[in-house]
C-alpha cells in the first residue's frame, strides 16, 4: 500500500501534478489550458479552459463502458413500504428524458433549477438531468420552511423548481406543494414553471398554466444528450447558514468537483467500481449532494437512497436491514443516528439479527463525533470505525482517515489528518501558526484543492469576507481546535453562531431574527446547548417589550410555532424562556458564550466587562427551569 505521507507532500509541493494525475480518471470533452488558474488570487480556478459533463462521467460512460445493466441506484423506503432498483442504463434514459422535460420547459444552460423533494429518486434524476444540460440545481432541504425556501428563489432566480406532493416523516405526511406555493407567494422571483412528482399518499393542486405533472411531463419530452460545460462552470448551488437569516450560496464547479469526488471514493472511502455504498443522509444536504448522488455515481458504484430514520422505521435494526439486503459495503452517516440506534438498542440486539458480513467501514461526519459512540459502533459492529471532517463550502472531507491509502489507527474524538489537497494550519489572533496542541482557528492555506467552493453564488464580496478576510492567504473554516504531536486534528467548536442539531447546520443568528420579528419580544438570545442525542439544540431566551401584559404561556408556544413556520420543523426549536434581561458587555454585546457554559454547566469566568454581573444569577435560574444544565 502506498504511504500516506507521501502521498501527502507530493499534494502539498506540486498540486497540479497530483490533481492532474487524479484528473486522468474523468472524461473529458477538451483538455485543459492550466491545471490551476492562480492569476487572481484569493480567487482560484481548478481546470480552466477544460470541458465536460458531469452527468456523462456519472452515468453515460459506466454504460458505454459495460456497466449498463449494474444497479445505479437502489431506492429503500421503509417509510412507503417500497423499493425501486435503477440500473445504469435505466438511469441513463430516465435522465435524459427529464433533462429533455426541462429544455423543452425552457431551460438553458447556466438557468437554475431548484429542487425541493423528498428522498425518492426523481431527486437525483432532476439533479442529474440539471447537470445534463448545464443548468445549476440548487436542492433546499424538505425540513426547511416556506419562507426559507423563497430567501433561496430569490437568491438563485430558478427558471423552473422541481418538487413532490409530499415528503414522509413518520408518523405524517408533509405536503410540500402548500409550501411551495406559499415560497413563491413569498418570493419577489417567480419560476415561470413547476414539475411536481405526484406521490400516492398526497394530491397536488396544479396551478394551470405554471405546474406540470412530472409522469405526463416526462413521458411527452424527448431525451437529450449530455452537453459539454466549461470546468469552472457551476454545477449547482446549495444555500448552508451562516452568521445571519441570508444564507450562503456555496457554488460547486463541475471539473474540481468531479476530480476530487472520484479521488476520494478510493483513497478515502476505499470504494471501488461496482461496491455498494451507502449515505444515510438526504439529498437536501452537502453529504447527499456527494456521496448519495455524485461520488458514488463518477465511481460507478450501486448508491443507496434510504428515505427512512435510523430508528422507528420500523425498528432500530433498519440500518443493519439496508445494509444486508442490499449488500452495503462502505456506509456513511452522522453520529446523532448511533446515538440515537444505542438509545433504543444499547446491546445492539438487532445488529445480530442480519447478516452484515459485506459490511466493511463505517464513515462518521456532520458533527463532532464522541468517543463513546465511536466505541460504541466499533464494539457492536467490529469494524473500523472513521470519523471524518468538512463541510458544505469543501464538498469533500477536509480531514480524515485515508482508508484507501494507508488506514491510520483511530483516536477516537479526531477526523485523523488534513487529506491530500489540503494545507491545514491552525492559527492565533494574529494568524500565526499555534504549536502543537494549542487551540486556534482552523484555516486551510489557500489555494483549496479542487472541488471546494471557488465563490459564493453572485457574491465574491461575501465569500471573501465571510471566509478569506480574516487571515489573508488562509480560508476560515469556521471550526476551532488543535492538531496534535502527530498531525492529528482535534475540531471542539464553531468561532460563530452556527450550531449543529442531529448533524444538522443551523444559525442561531438567522432563528434571533424570527423571535425578534414576533410583536412581544423586545430582545432576544439563542445558543446552542449540548444535547445527547442531537449534539446541540437550540435554546431561545426573550425579553419581552415593557407594557406586553401577556403571559409566557401565552407568547412561548407562539414563538415555537413562528420557528417551525419560519425557519422549519428541522430548527427543533422548542425550547424558550422569558427573561427580564439579557446579560451584556458595557457595549452592548449579548454574552452568549457565558449563557452556553451555564446551560451546558461548564465552568465560567463572569467577564470583567459585563455591565450587570447578578444577570448571570437569573439566567441561571431560567436555564434551570428548562432542565439545564442536563445530566450525564
Ligand atoms: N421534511 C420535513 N420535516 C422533516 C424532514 C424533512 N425532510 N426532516 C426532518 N424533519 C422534521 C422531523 O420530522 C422533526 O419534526 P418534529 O419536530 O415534528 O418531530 C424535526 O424536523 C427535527 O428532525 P430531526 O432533527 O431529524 O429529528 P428526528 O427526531 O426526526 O430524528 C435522528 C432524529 C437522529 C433520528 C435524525 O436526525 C437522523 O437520522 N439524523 C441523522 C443523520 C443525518 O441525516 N444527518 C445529516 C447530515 S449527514
Ligand atoms: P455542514 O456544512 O452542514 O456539513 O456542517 C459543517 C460543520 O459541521 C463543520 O464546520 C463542523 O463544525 C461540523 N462538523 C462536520 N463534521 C465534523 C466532524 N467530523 N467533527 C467535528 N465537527 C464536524
Amino acid at each position: 500500500m502506498a504511504d500516506f505521507h507521501s502521498i501527502y507532500n507530493r499534494s502539498m509541493h506540486d498540486p497540479e501534478g497530483f490533481w492532474a494525475e487524479a484528473a486522468a480518471e474523468i472524461h473529458w470533452d477538451k483538455k485543459w489550458d492550466r491545471v490551476l488558474d492562480d492569476s487572481n488570487p484569493p480567487f482560484y480556478r481548478w481546470f480552466p479552459g477544460a470541458q465536460l459533463n458531469t452527468c456523462y462521467n456519472a452515468v453515460d460512460v459506466h454504460v458505454e463502458n459495460g456497466r449498463g445493466d449494474q444497479l445505479a441506484l437502489i431506492y429503500d423506503s421503509p417509510v412507503t413500504g417500497s423499493q425501486r432498483k435503477i440500473s445504469y442504463r435505466e438511469l441513463r434514459d430516465l435522465v435524459a428524458r427529464c433533462a429533455g422535460a426541462l429544455q423543452s420547459h425552457g431551460v438553458a444552460k447556466g438557468d437554475r433549477v431548484i429542487i425541493y423533494m423528498p428522498m425518492v429518486p426523481e431527486a437525483t434524476i432532476a439533479m442529474l438531468a440539471c447537470a445534463r444540460i448545464g443548468a445549476i440545481h440548487s436542492v433546499v432541504f424538505g425540513g426547511f420552511a416556506a419562507n426559507e425556501l423563497a430567501t433561496r428563489i430569490d437568491d438563485a432566480k430558478p427558471k423552473m423548481i422541481v418538487s413532490a406532493s409530499c415528503g414522509i416523516e413518520p408518523g405524517r405526511v408533509v405536503e410540500y406543494k402548500p409550501l411551495l406555493d406559499e415560497a413563491i407567494d413569498l418570493s419577489s422571483h417567480k419560476p415561470e414553471h413547476c414539475i411536481v412528482v405526484a406521490r400516492p399518499q398526497a394530491t397536488a393542486a396544479l396551478v394551470a398554466g405554471r405546474d406540470l405533472d412530472w409522469s405526463d411531463t416526462l413521458a411527452a419530452a424527448d431525451p437529450v444528450d449530455c452537453v459539454p460545460v466549461a470546468a469552472t462552470d457551476p454545477l449547482y448551488i446549495l444555500y448552508t447558514s451562516g452568521t445571519t437569516g441570508q444564507p450562503k450560496g456555496v457554488v460547486r464547479d463541475n471539473g474540481g468537483h468531479a476530480v476530487a469526488l472520484k479521488w476520494s471514493m478510493k483513497n478515502i472511502y476505499d470504494v471501488d467500481p461496482g461496491q455498494v455504498y451507502w449515505a444515510a443522509s438526504d439529498v437536501g444536504w452537502v453529504v447527499g449532494h456527494s456521496y448519495i448522488v455524485y461520488a458514488p455515481l463518477l465511481q460507478g458504484c450501486t448508491t443507496v437512497m434510504f428515505e427512512g430514520k435510523p430508528v422507528g422505521t420500523p425498528d432500530p435494526g433498519a440500518f443493519w436491514r439496508v445494509i444486508a439486503e442490499h449488500g452495503v459495503e462502505v456506509m456513511f452517516t452522522a453520529p446523532t443516528a448511533f446515538r440515537a440506534i444505542k438509545k433504543d438498542d444499547p446491546d445492539g440486539e438487532f445488529i445480530s439479527k442480519y447478516d452484515l458480513s459485506k459490511f466493511r467501514i463505517l464513515f462518521l461526519a456532520g458533527e463532532r463525533c464522541d468517543p463513546d459512540t465511536l466505541h460504541w459502533a466499533e464494539d457492536k459492529l467490529k469494524i473500523p470505525v472513521i470519523d471524518h471532517w468538512w463541510q458544505t463550502e469543501t464538498g469533500w472531507a477536509i480531514a480524515a482517515n485515508c482508508m484507501g491509502i494507508e488506514p491510520a489507527p483511530v483516536r477516537p474524538g479526531s477526523p485523523t489528518r488534513a487529506v491530500p489537497g489540503y494545507d491545514v494550519q491552525v492559527l492565533d489572533e494574529e494568524g500565526r501558526e499555534v504549536a502543537a496542541n494549542d487551540m486556534g482557528a482552523i484555516s486551510i492555506k489557500l489555494p483549496l484543492p479542487p472541488g471546494t467552493l471557488p465563490t459564493l453564488w453572485n457574491n465574491d464580496a461575501r465569500y471573501r469576507d465571510s471566509y478569506l478576510s480574516r487571515y489573508d492567504g488562509y480560508y476560515l473554516t469556521g471550526d476551532a481546535g488543535y492538531k496534535d504531536d502527530d498531525g492529528y486534528l482535534w475540531i471542539m467548536s464553531r468561532i460563530d453562531d452556527v450550531i449543529n442539531v442531529a448533524g444538522h447546520r443551523l444559525s442561531t443568528g438567522a432563528m434571533e431574527e424570527v423571535l425578534a420579528s414576533h410583536p412581544d419580544v423586545a430582545e432576544c438570545a439563542v445558543i446552542g446547548a449540548a444535547d445527547t442525542l442531537k449534539g446541540q439544540l437550540p435554546v431561545g431566551l426573550v425579553v419581552l417589550k415593557s407594557g406586553v401584559d401577556r403571559s409566557p404561556s401565552e407568547v412561548l408556544p407562539e414563538l415555537v410555532k413562528l420557528m417551525r413556520d419560519k425557519i422549519g420543523p428541522v430548527a427543533a426549536f422548542k425550547q424558550v424562556t422569558v427573561v427580564k434581561r439579557l446579560p451584556k458587555t458595557r457595549s452592548g454585546k449579548v454574552l452568549r458564550a457565558t449563557m452556553r457554559k451555564i446551560a451546558d454547566g461548564e465552568d465560567y469566568t463572569v467577564p470583567a466587562t459585563i455591565d450587570d454581573p447578578a444577570i448571570l444569577t437569573e439566567i441561571t435560574q431560567s436555564l434551570s427551569g428548562l432542565g439545564y444544565p442536563k445530566a450525564g
